[in-house]
C-alpha cells in the first residue's frame, strides 16, 4: 500500500498549521508540526541552562527527543519560537530532527507534515506540496488578534518586526531555508480565508491520489 504524504511548508502565521489539521482530519492521516520539534530542542536547552548555538549540545538534545511526547502548550511561546530558529540554523540539529521526522512520514497510512523544509528536504518525493504565505503585514495582524483574543496585550509593530526578523533568518540560512519546492502549489491566504485555502488545498489533493 502506498504512504499517502503531503508536504506544508510556510513562513509563521502563515495559516499553514491550521490547513495541515484540517487536512490531516478530512483524509484521516497523522499529522506533524516539525515546528515543535525545534522548539523542543530549543525549550530543552533554555530549561536546562545550556547555550543555544553549540552545535553538539544541541545536536544531542535533537538526537534524544521523543516525538509523541511534543506539548504544544508549553511550545508555543514567543521566546521558545525566537530560540527554535536560532537553534534551526545548525545543521546538526536539522540532521537529527529530519530523521525522526521522515519516519513519521513513513508511518501507514500516511502523514502531513508542516514547517519550513518539508516539499524541499524532509518529504522532497511527497505527491503533493503546498507552499502557503501572506503578506507580513496580513500575518502580523492575525498574530496580534490571536494575542488579543486571549485577553494578552501586543504591539503591532512590534509583532510585525518578530514576524519579519523570523522570516529573514528562515529564509537566509545556508542550511534548508524556507523556499517553495519548484513542484509546490502556492496558496496565498493574504486575502483568502481559512475555508476557501482548504478547499483549494482539498482540490490539489483529490488530483493528486
Ligand atoms: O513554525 P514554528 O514557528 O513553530 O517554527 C519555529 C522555528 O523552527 C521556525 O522559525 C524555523 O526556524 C524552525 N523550523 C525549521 N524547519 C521546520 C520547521 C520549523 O527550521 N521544518
Amino acid at each position: 500500500q502506498k504512504i499517502m504524504a503531503i508536504a506544508i511548508d510556510g513562513p509563521a502565521a502563515s495559516g499553514k498549521g491550521t490547513l495541515a489539521r484540517r487536512l490531516a482530519a478530512k483524509y484521516g492521516l497523522h499529522h506533524l508540526d516539525t515546528g515543535l520539534t525545534y522548539r523542543a530542542v530549543a525549550k530543552a536547552l533554555l530549561d536546562k541552562g545550556l547555550p543555544l548555538d553549540d552545535e553538539a549540545v544541541a545536536e544531542r538534545e535533537a538526537r534524544t527527543l521523543d516525538l509523541s511526547r511534543l506539548d504544544r502548550e508549553l511550545l508555543s511561546t514567543h521566546e521558545v519560537g525566537e530560540a527554535a530558529s536560532r537553534v534551526a540554523v545548525m545543521p546538526g540539529v536539522r540532521r537529527a530532527l529530519v530523521e525522526k521526522q521522515r519516519a513519521f512520514a513513513a508511518m501507514p497510512p500516511g502523514a502531513i507534515l508542516d514547517g519550513r523544509d518539508i516539499g524541499t528536504v524532509v518529504c522532497p518525493d511527497a505527491p503533493v506540496k503546498l507552499y502557503v504565505t501572506a503578506s507580513a503585514a496580513v500575518r502580523a495582524e492575525r498574530r496580534w488578534k490571536e494575542v488579543v483574543e486571549q485577553g494578552g496585550r501586543a504591539e503591532y509593530a512590534q509583532i510585525l518586526a518578530d514576524v519579519e526578523r523570523r522570516d529573514a533568518r528562515d529564509m537566509g540560512r545556508a542550511d534548508s531555508p524556507l523556499r517553495p519546492a519548484d513542484d509546490a502549489h502556492l496558496l496565498d491566504t493574504s486575502e483568502m480565508d481559512i475555508e476557501t485555502a482548504f478547499q483549494a488545498a482539498c482540490a490539489y489533493i483529490d488530483a493528486a491520489f
